[in-house]
């Protein structure tokens, strides 16, 4: 829970973020109870000059007061403030109940968000299968106070923040837990007893029916049952368009017959995010009451192997009527997508697709983790997502799609071939190409979000090792702003 207070009142532990600029004026950001004395000697004594992640920690009538330094506030950057927030809540100081957040300029709603953002994105880690929990450096966050006026803007930014988290959950449980059955069940759980929803779920029977083949094709080596789910959700006038948002949600991707190698398997859980990004822009949406006509929309499959898989060199035809030959089984996301792309266009009509998914290895040789990659037929659509992307930090940058990749993907035997001609070269557009087969001429937008979905090892800017929940303040953004 966060919550404010207007003016600073020492409790239990508290960190004064303070800037180098602030302890060259000699203010200490502290007025009330005395602390303020307590902490200009310091400052006075030259010891904490502000200098970006110093820390002096303080004890004050038998209180923690942490002194944690900003730099200088011509450097200070949004995301650069969210990181300084999850580096001082991994000092081992706020373990109590309650800790109290004391900023320069948090009159400023960009400060006061990325404090919000900071905690409750910066402070998340995975922990659920961790039994000794006493080397665990992260807190939990319980209650956490910021000294800043409310505004009614924080809380849909914390509901947001929120919403990160609970698609980071999804993705960081087991991949035999985050089942598409399971990932059904939450969605259910998300729209029930909600206004102006309709849920359409494709079970193994209904994808057999409307000859969802490619996506089909991919489960065959699963012991798993194949889900597409999709929400309607009516949050404007039922005659204004909908945007339709479509996640990849491979529950686990072994590679399937074209085997992955070891050292790239091991993150695989990882390429359902799509999928969590969708269920946690539902929630999101639905908790705001986001005035917008909107489809949300997943295939959730596994790419695994036993006698029954699909196999390389094969053709399939899926719910387009195309036929796809199969180059490589590794590349299953595409199939999937195109199955899904397809039958929300027809089913739906929707005035505009945006699609999220791990789709490509070459994605992050090319942009590495910080930035996902868009690819999109519409510049106004590219151009809002790109103003999107700037202002939440889920960053992207665009990549082309042109006339003459459309040869890449022959077949000879069918219609497209899931891999490209072109020996690996210029792989996500290939992946992005694949797709817009597929989907026609409806305004279309691709997030190739391969690179920034998991943090692999170390923490990366303010997110702990796992999934980030990449999309979730970003579709949120353009959605609202749309
Ligand atoms: N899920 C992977 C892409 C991926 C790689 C996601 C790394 C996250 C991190 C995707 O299904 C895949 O395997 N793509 C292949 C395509 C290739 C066979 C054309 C790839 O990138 O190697
Ligand atoms: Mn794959
Ligand atoms: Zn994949």
């Amino acid at each position: 829970m966060i919550s404010f207070r207007d003016t600073f009142k020492f409790d239990k532990a508290s960190v004064a973020f303070l800037s180098s600029d602030q302890i060259k004026a000699k203010a200490c950001g502290l007025e009330g109870q005395g602390v303020c004395d307590a902490a200009r000697g310091v400052i006075e004594s030259g010891q904490f000059e502000g200098k970006k992640g110093q820390v002096f920690p303080l004890v004050v009538d038998k209180k923690v007061l942490v002194l944690f330094g900003l730099g200088a506030e011509k450097d200070l950057t949004a995301s650069a403030l969210r990181a300084l927030v999850r580096r001082a809540f991994m000092l081992p100081y706020f373990k109590t109940e309650k800790t109290l957040i004391v900023v320069p300029h948090a009159d400023k709603a960009w400060v006061v968000q990325s404090i919000i953002e900071g905690v409750t994105i910066g402070t998340y880690a995975w922990k659920k299968y961790i039994s000794k929990k006493a080397d665990d450096k992260t807190i939990d966050r319980k209650d956490v106070v910021i000294v800043a006026k409310k505004s009614p803007g924080y809380e849909a930014i914390s509901t947001v923040a929120d919403n990160v988290n609970v698609a980071r959950e999804l993705v960081n449980e087991n991949a035999d837990v985050t089942t598409p059955v399971m990932l059904e069940g939450v969605v259910r759980k998300i729209v029930k007893g909600k206004k102006g929803i309709t849920l359409e779920v494709l079970d193994r029977a209904k994808l057999k029916a409307r000859k969802l083949g490619l996506l089909l094709a991919v489960n065959q080596g699963s012991n798993k049952e194949p889900r597409v789910v999709i929400v309607k959700y009516t949050g404007a006038g039922k005659d204004k368009p909908y945007t339709a948002i479509v996640g990849k949600g491979l529950t686990f991707d072994s590679g399937g017959l074209n085997l992955k190698p070891s050292g790239h398997m091991e993150t695989m859980r990882c390429d359902m995010s799509g999928a969590a990004t969708v269920i946690g822009t539902l929630k999101t949406a639905l908790e705001l009451k986001l005035k917008k006509n909107i489809i949300f929309a997943f295939g959730a499959v596994e790419n695994a192997i036993d006698a029954n898989a699909y196999k390389p060199g094969d053709v399939f035809t899926g719910h387009a009527g195309k036929s796809v030959e199969i180059g490589n089984t590794d590349a299953e996301g595409r199939l999937v997508l195109a199955d899904v792309l397809s039958y929300v266009i027809t089913t739906y009509k929707p005035a505009k697709v945006i699609d999220l998914a791990t789709l490509t290895g070459a994605c992050v040789v090319a942009l590495g983790n910080d930035y996902a990659a868009l690819l999109s037929t519409d510049n106004t659509m590219a151009e809002a997502l790109l103003s999107s992307a700037e202002a939440t930090d889920d960053r992207l940058w665009r990549l082309p799609l042109y006339p003459e990749l459309k040869d890449a993907m022959k077949s000879k035997i069918a219609d497209i071939k899931n891999t490209s001609n072109l020996k690996g070269a210029a792989g996500t557009l290939t992946g992005a190409e694949f797709l817009r087969f597929f989907v026609g001429d409806v305004p279309w937008a691709h997030l190739d979000i391969a690179g920034v979905a998991f943090v692999d090892g170390d923490s990366r800017q303010y997110y702990a090792h796992g999934a980030t929940g990449y999309g979730v303040r970003l579709l949120t953004h353009y959605l609202s702003n749309d």
